[in-house]
């Protein structure tokens, strides 16, 4: 008899965004005169940069061309797309890593999801609340967390952030073996200073435990003070995993390509105490189980990394960033305190009531889709967040509209 893997049960019944996308479908088909707009799950609008179009263009002419096809590509990525990612995302910065650390995917949701893999299942988790679902749901489904009581797992040492930290979390008191950390963050657009990092490394260290660090939104950081990678924190090569993504920076978010860096200083243990290779292991899993982005996509993601590229995604963050700052100013001109918004494209808002019926207010009064704070956790509770990721046309009628249901 065929049996499930029973950790599924213990996870909530839908992903939090299929469960906002049915309730949006409900009241569309019951009200199709009354258009929404969608601030909830942070999908990009606005087109791929030119030089993107320009390379997809040129790498699809190279695909009709015998000389010039491509079949199978390097599982890792090309190596045209992984030297431009560590010139341009790292040792331009001052961060050491190597070409062959790079690992392109089709996705940081993937690879978020995926990496726990090639850790053992009775480890020990630390894990921000509130925090972007793949990092919980995915250790669930591995057996890692036990069952879900009344709205936390037993088996994750949850890292609280609430208005009280600013925040961010802060170091727990307990040792864990495999820490989440998400700078900018997702949900709240909370930002972590170098100290801050610095300090999550020393704990990595002192544990022998590695940080899974998401930086999938590193492009909208505008203080120079803020790292954008925790490889500008000394040591962190030996203790941390990095996520990054071109959805947000180049609105990827369709054509599908992000990195995972695994420096080959990295190291964890098997039960005997013998040291492996976190890099082999992760290597070994991509080759198994990934067969490479599509030359076309590689080839637009690599065009990012020219002179008119950075300048082209530059705008594109910027013009987000534009519809962040009015989203903040609006929304505190209504009396509620908010925080993110200026290095994120994410603006978290304490509303002081149930989250849910926040989020049905929005939708019924204003047409208005938001995410639900519980939806990222306990602590997520009393807030929605509300993303940049729209037209600024969009956006303005959206505010006039929040602004008039919440009068
Ligand atoms: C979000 O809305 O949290 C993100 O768009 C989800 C994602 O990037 O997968």
């Amino acid at each position: 008899m065929i049996r499930i893997n029973e950790n599924y049960t213990k996870l909530k019944a839908s992903y939090l965004f299929a469960d906002i996308a049915k309730r949006v479908n409900a009241y569309t088909a019951a009200n199709p005169d009354k258009p929404i707009i969608r601030l909830g799950i942070g999908d990009v609008t606005e087109p791929l940069p030119p030089v993107c179009i320009e390379a997809l263009h040129k790498a699809t002419d190279e695909m009709a061309d015998r000389a010039t096809f491509k079949g199978y590509g390097p599982e890792q990525g090309y190596a045209f797309l992984r030297e431009a990612v560590a010139k341009n995302d790292y040792t331009d910065l001052g961060c050491a890593i190597e070409a062959d650390e790079i690992f392109i995917s089709d996705g940081s949701k993937c690879d978020c999801g995926n990496i726990q893999e090639i850790f053992s299942t009775d480890i020990k988790l630390a894990i921000p609340d509130p925090v972007y679902p793949v990092y919980v749901d995915t250790n669930v489904m591995a057996g890692r967390t036990g069952a879900n009581v009344d709205g936390r797992y037993p088996g994750i040492t949850y890292l609280e952030s609430t208005p009280g930290n600013g925040y961010v979390p802060s170091i727990p008191s307990a040792a864990t073996d495999l820490i989440y950390l998400c700078f900018p963050n997702n949900p709240t657009g909370a930002v972590a200073t170098k100290e801050q990092l610095a300090a999550w490394v020393a704990y990595a260290k002192q544990n022998k435990a590695i940080i899974l660090f998401d930086s999938a939104y590193e492009s909208y950081i505008r203080d120079p003070e803020i790292p954008r990678s925790i490889y500008e924190i000394e040591g962190a090569r030996d203790v941390a995993i990095e996520f990054r993504s071109f959805s947000k920076i180049a609105g990827f978010t369709g054509t599908r390509c992000a990195y995972t860096v695994v420096p080959k200083s990295l190291k964890a243990f098997d039960a005997a105490g013998k040291e492996h290779s976190v890099h082999a292991l992760w290597n070994r899993r991509h080759t198994t189980k990934f067969n490479g982005v599509a030359y076309p996509i590689q080839k637009a993601a690599a065009a990012i990394y020219t002179a008119e590229g950075k300048a082209q995604t530059k705008a594109l963050t910027d013009f987000y960033l534009g519809n962040a700052k009015l989203i903040r100013e609006a929304i505190t001109k209504l009396g509620l305190s908010c925080v993110g918004g200026d290095n994120a494209p994410y603006i978290w808002i304490n509303t002081g009531t149930d989250s849910w019926t926040f989020f049905d207010k929005l939708l019924n009064e204003a047409q208005v889709v938001c995410t639900p704070g519980a939806g990222f956790g306990k602590c997520g509770e009393g807030h929605v967040r509300i993303s940049a990721f729209n037209s600024r046309e969009n956006v303005e009628k959206a505010l006039a509209r929040i602004a008039a249901a919440l009068k």
